[in-house]
Parts: C-alpha cells; structure tokens; sequence
C-alpha cells in the first residue's frame, strides 16, 4: 500500500495505491515522481477551480426535454447570442485553409454565414430538422454562385456517404434526454462522440472545431481523446463572453477554449 497525502488550508487529497504494481516504472523515484506530480496537478487544479467557478452564472432550471429533431424554433431556442463570439472563433479557425469545408447543424446559420464571408471552396451543410432547412433555403439566396449544398438528415445517416474535407465545423446539441445525458453530463466534451468519424472525413492536415466545453484551458483527459484522432491541436480562449443569468445552454462561464484539432 502506498499512501499520499496533500494539505491546503481549504482541502486535503489524500491517495491510497493498494496495488504495488500500479504506476511501477523500474525505479521508485520515478514513482514518487509520478505521483507526486499528479498530486500537486490536482491540487492545482482545485485552486484554479476555485478562482474560476466564481466568474459561473447560475442558468436556468430547466433542462431540454422532449424530441426537438424536428421542433420549430426561436432563434435564442436554437443557440443563444453569447455564443456568437466562439462561433467566430471555430469559422475562422476551420476555413483557414480556405478548401472544402463541412459544417454539421445550421441551426440559426449564423456560423455558416461566417464561414462564407471567410471564403471557402466549397460548404456542405448537414442539418435534420425540416424546418431549419427552410431557413437554410432562405439564406442560401444571399449567396448566388457558391459552392453550398446541403445534406438534410441526421448525420450519423448521412456523413458515411460523404468523402473528405479540409475542416469540418461540429455544432449540433442533443435532440433528446437520452442524447443529453450521453453526450454532455457523461462526456469530457460535448463534441467527444464525434472525434473518430471527425478524423474519418478529414483529408491529412485538415482541421476540426467544436464547442469544448471547457473555460480555461484542456483538461488531460480532453487531450488525450484528442490525440486518439488527431496529430496536433491548437486552443485559444474567447473571452467576455456575454450570458445571461439565466443561460439555458448547458455552459454557465464567460469564456471558453476555441480548439482546433490537425488530423
Ligand atoms: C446549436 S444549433 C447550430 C447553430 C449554428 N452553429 C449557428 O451558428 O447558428 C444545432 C443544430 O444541429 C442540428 N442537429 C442536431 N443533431 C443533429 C444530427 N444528429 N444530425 C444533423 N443535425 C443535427 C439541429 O437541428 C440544429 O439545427
């Protein structure tokens, strides 16, 4: 049994290894080594956890519930304004390239609508719900001449059939509770289900963006899925972001890191 223990005024950690073999490099320095590191790793993160949860919002009580795969919605219902900045910030980062770019979930097209004025090659659009596809007709009229296409269908039926790109722009929420619980309240990130059929459709050294969930910088945990799928990342915080008290999204900080992952 090996035993750890870190004091803060405000906490203490405390670990037990019952297995002797556990983390067992050849030398028992580097043990003390490892687990040390983790130890103070932790520590500071609860420190920084504890600077960070004051800058949350409370948010709103009520969660998404029901089928919204098809529901008709307001603007703020299928995202709301604060997230206008992170959305700049994924455009800009996907279409650095400027080649053939595929954006998962139109919603208010507010994202597509950066991604064009960044110029691409060529945008392909996957969205399942029947009237933000009536959106979409609307707005593809501002945009005679461009390469635009949209795929109408779930993406998890329709993505397969669909080849590479140079970046793909993931923003969908969860259609239902069950999509909820799986994708937000038992994922590191939201975006996490999608890594491998990201790294599936991207050409080598394309790029892929999502909403990280996360307010500060990556977790380990975050990093290491990332680099399951992709060869590099790039992160970058969007900060001040505007909520409101009562944010319905299931984010409650005013900053978020925009990532970039390099198949
Ligand atoms: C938050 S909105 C996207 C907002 C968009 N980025 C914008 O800037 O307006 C999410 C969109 O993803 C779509 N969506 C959710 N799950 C999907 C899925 N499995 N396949 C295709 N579209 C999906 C929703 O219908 C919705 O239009």
């Amino acid at each position: 049994m090996t035993k750890r223990l870190k004091r803060h005024r405000d906490f203490e950690i405390s670990v037990q290894i019952k297995n002797d073999d556990f983390i067992r490099p050849p030398r028992d320095a580097q043990r003390n080594w490892l687990l040390n590191g983790t130890l103070n790793e932790f520590s500071d993160n609860l420190l920084a956890l504890n600077t960070l949860a004051r800058r949350y919002v409370p948010g709103s009580d009520a969660l998404p519930t029901g089928d919204r795969s098809q529901a008709v919605m307001h603007d703020e219902d299928i995202m709301e304004d604060w997230q206008l900045p992170l959305m700049q910030a994924m455009a800009e980062g996907v279409t650095e390239g400027h080649g053939h770019v595929l954006e998962i979930g139109f919603g208010r097209g507010a994202a597509s609508t950066m991604i064009q004025r960044c110029g691409v090659e060529s945008h392909t659009i996957i969205e399942c719900n029947d009237s933000i596809v009536g959106r979409f007709n609307t707005w593809k009229d501002d945009y005679p001449g461009r390469d635009i296409k949209m795929v109408h269908g779930m993406w998890q039926d329709t993505l397969p059939s669909l080849g590479t790109f140079d970046g793909i722009f993931f923003h969908t929420y969860p259609l239902n509770e069950a999509e909820f619980v799986e994708q937000i309240g038992e994922s590191t990130t939201f975006a996490e289900h999608f890594f491998e059929h990201a790294a599936q459709h991207l050409v080598d050294g394309g790029r892929f963006t999502y909403l990280s969930n996360e307010m500060d910088s990556l977790s380990r945990t975050h990093q290491r899925l990332l680099f399951r799928y992709f060869d590099r990342i790039s992160i970058r915080i969007v900060e001040n972001l505007n909520l409101p008290e009562t944010v319905r999204d299931a984010w409650w900080a005013d900053s978020m890191a925009v990532v970039v992952a390099f198949k």
